[in-house]
């Protein structure tokens, strides 16, 4: 069962810019990229910082730690020192225009299959 919540306005959110946000208690970053949104725990899977402090290279967001960058996709570490992947949460857009808003849904992760592998 799917539960969109409301994480932030589009227009709030700037292009490559990655914003940290509390969706149902799980701590969450958001990265627009041109037309598409992602979101991602915003917790390393290395040591626990905050990923929303990082920055976005291509379809990744790299941990301002250490470097790791995460796929927005699959999650997945291209590098170490991480080697576990953070979760990925579906995201949609309600609204349009001005009102856009960026609903995500934390309820289950949608990689899990990478987080097995
Ligand atoms: S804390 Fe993120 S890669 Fe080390």
């Amino acid at each position: 069962m799917t539960r969109f919540s409301t994480a932030i306005p589009l227009n709030e959110l700037p292009n490559k810019v990655p914003q940290a946000r509390i969706s149902d208690g799980v701590p969450i970053a958001i990265v627009r990229i041109d037309d598409e949104v992602f979101a991602v725990s915003d917790r390393c899977t290395h040591a626990d910082v905050a990923l929303s402090e990082g920055e976005v290279e291509g379809c990744s967001l790299e941990c301002w730690l250490h470097g790791s960058a995460f796929d927005l996709r699959t999650g997945k570490p291209s590098s170490p020192p991480a080697i576990e992947p953070v979760a990925v949460y579906a995201t949609r857009i309600s609204g349009t225009d001005q009102d856009a808003l960026v609903e995500v849904d934390v309820t289950s992760p949608i990689n899990t299959e990478s987080r097995l592998s």
